[in-house]
């Protein structure tokens, strides 16, 4: 039974599964999260795998205050102004993503920008604060299925697929955080959530737009063209290697090659590279290469997102 009742002596537990890679799914005031070591791609490739999501949607990284939020991005004042009013609590704000920032590509999809949220439920503050680490984490359900409120739902969709769950009851808002875009000099609701837009347009002294309504900027449906996208072009299903290209390897059977080379996973492991994904297409792309070769990845598991996100940076070049 991977349902344990919250004390001090599992929540000390809790934090040693996630500094080790696994996932631990835990109560926030809004829904049940998914967590990962936010640092740790190969601990965020398992969120996605036990989602089963068919694409690398940007996850929301939670973290303890608003100085740990300012270690990951950088917030316009309006954002300022929005996380001193609503930190800790059901609001998710999307900042400039700082370099060097540590959380792990994939978390972010591989965008400039990062979502940020500072929970107030107990359970989740004292989690982050034990393990010290910040968490990512979507909501705890298999993709498409509704969100959790309770630690039953969770055990219902993800029981096996996950190392712990944390019950500290239902979730007291029962619906998602508001996702507000803070990066522009204009701030944008991206998702509807918790908190009301009358009381964003509050704190701000104006009104505020949600995505895709008609005062919006046009940027939310352009949030695809603002993933990162390679120079080089982008060879799929490659079974060999041409003249002055690089190659993005998956498996242990590979061309030979003596140009820029990485291999996703010699073990074949989906996982793996999922987690090695936007760090390797990037490197491969610095090289300089005209063109990189992509092996063929299988259409199963994670392989499904992999081959979404080869296939739109593909096309993108
Ligand atoms: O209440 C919540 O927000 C819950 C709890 C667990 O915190 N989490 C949650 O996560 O609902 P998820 O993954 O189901 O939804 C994340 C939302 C998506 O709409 C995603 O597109 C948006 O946040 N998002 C994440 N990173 C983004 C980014 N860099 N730019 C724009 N939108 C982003
Ligand atoms: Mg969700």
């Amino acid at each position: 039974m991977a349902i344990v009742t919250v004390s001090v002596s599992t929540i000390a537990t809790a934090a040693r599964v996630l500094r080790a890679g696994a996932l631990v799914a835990f109560p926030t005031e809004t829904v049940y999260g998914l967590g990962a070591d936010a640092t740790n791609a190969r601990a965020v490739a398992a969120v996605f795998e036990a989602k089963g999501r068919p694409r690398f949607n940007p996850l929301i990284v939670h973290v303890q205050d608003a100085e740990a939020a300012a270690r990951l991005g950088t917030m316009s004042a309006d954002g300022q102004r929005l996380a001193a009013a609503f930190w800790p609590g059901p609001l998710t704000l999307v900042l400039a993503k700082r370099s060097g920032c540590i959380v792990a590509e994939l978390a972010t999809a591989g965008l400039d920008t990062i979502a940020v949220r500072v929970p107030a439920h107990p359970v989740a503050q004292a989690l982050l604060r034990t393990a010290n680490l910040p968490i990512a984490a979507p909501s705890a359900n298999r993709s498409g299925h509704v969100s959790p409120t309770t630690a039953a739902h969770v055990e219902a969709d993800l029981g096996d697929r996950v190392a712990m769950i944390l019950d500290g009851g239902p979730a007291p808002l029962g619906l998602e955080s508001t996702v507000v875009d803070a990066t522009g000099a204009e701030p944008v609701v991206l998702r509807l959530g918790a908190v009301a837009r009358d009381d964003l347009a509050r704190v701000l002294g104006r009104p505020i737009a949600v995505a895709g309504g008609e005062a919006a900027r046009p940027s939310s449906p352009g949030m695809l063209a603002r993933h990162y996208a390679p120079r080089a072009k982008l060879r799929l299903g490659a079974r060999d290697v041409r003249e002055g290209e690089a190659l993005l390897a998956f498996g242990a059977h590979v061309p030979r090659h003596a140009g820029p080379m990485i291999n996703l996973s010699t073990a074949g492991d989906l996982i793996e590279a999922a987690a090695n994904l936007f760090a390797a297409v990037r490197a491969l792309d610095a090289s300089g290469a005209a063109s990189i070769a992509v092996m063929p990845i299988p259409e199963r598991g994670l392989g499904e997102a992999i081959n979404d996100r080869l296939r739109r940076a593909a096309r993108a070049a």
